[in-house]
């Protein structure tokens, strides 16, 4: 087997070790060594899309917030599914991972996503923009770790207690949804979102495809404010 090429590697403060490497086609993100993203598999990122934007498919405008990048393959699938009034807001915590994907490598992965006209980038924490933006948005879409579970930085575990889920929910529009993605099922997650207002399904969607492993979805809605 070919040995895993080290493309691009930086050392990024309080978060440690960022490499981009790459075997034949396949490309994965590592930080501190472990696998954040992969390009080799990547239908539930957009199955996160989906399910996270359905109700903005048959309006002409809206805001939606995806946190992070990783290869952009869920902020494609979201530019794809909406129309083009709506706007596309991508916070991403690390620079180096906005400017890899910027460059020769990751930009053909999901077509250039941010080279739309309906996206901005946030640099910076998704939390913190959920917490200045009340009320903002339509969808919100989380995949920052491999599930609620803090992996890219210890603060982000304060994204998945129900003072972050509530904070979620104080950011979306009435009728809004949350939509989070994890490589498996995580205990009293789907009881927590419930507690901070949200209507759950549980999504068990394929990681590539119609085979092979499932990754799980949870999408939480609100009710519309009256
Ligand atoms: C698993 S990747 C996202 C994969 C993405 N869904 C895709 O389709 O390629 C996780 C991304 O979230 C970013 N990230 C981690 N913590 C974050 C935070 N608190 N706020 C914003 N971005 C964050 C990471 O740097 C990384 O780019």
């Amino acid at each position: 087997m070919k040995p895993w090429e080290t493309l691009e590697s930086a050392n990024v403060p309080e978060v440690g070790e960022l490499t981009l490497v790459r075997r034949g086609d396949e490309y994965v993100l590592r930080v501190r060594g472990q696998t954040l993203m992969s390009s080799r598999m990547h239908g539930s990122e957009e199955a996160l899309a989906r399910a996270g934007c359905a109700d903005l498919v048959s309006r002409g405008t809206g805001r939606v917030l995806v946190g992070g990048l990783g290869f952009g393959y869920t902020v494609r699938a979201v530019l794809d599914q909406v129309g083009p009034g709506v706007r596309v807001s991508v916070a991403e915590l690390l620079p180096t991972v906005v400017d890899w994907n910027r460059g020769p490598h990751l930009a053909p992965l999901a077509k250039a996503p941010l080279e739309d006209p309906r996206v901005t980038v946030i640099p910076g924490d998704v939390g913190l923009v959920m917490k200045r933006h009340s009320a903002s948005f339509d969808s919100i879409l989380l995949d920052v770790d491999n599930g609620p579970s803090a992996l890219t930085h210890p603060d982000n575990q304060g994204l998945y207690g129900v003072s972050g889920l509530s904070t979620a929910a104080q950011s979306l529009r009435s009728g809004g949804t949350l939509a989070i993605w994890s490589a498996g099922p995580a205990a009293g997650f789907e009881r927590r979102l419930e507690k901070c207002g949200f209507t759950v399904e549980v999504l068990h969607p394929h990681a590539h495809g119609t085979k092979g492993p499932r990754h799980v979805i949870y999408v939480g809605k609100l009710g519309k404010r009256r």
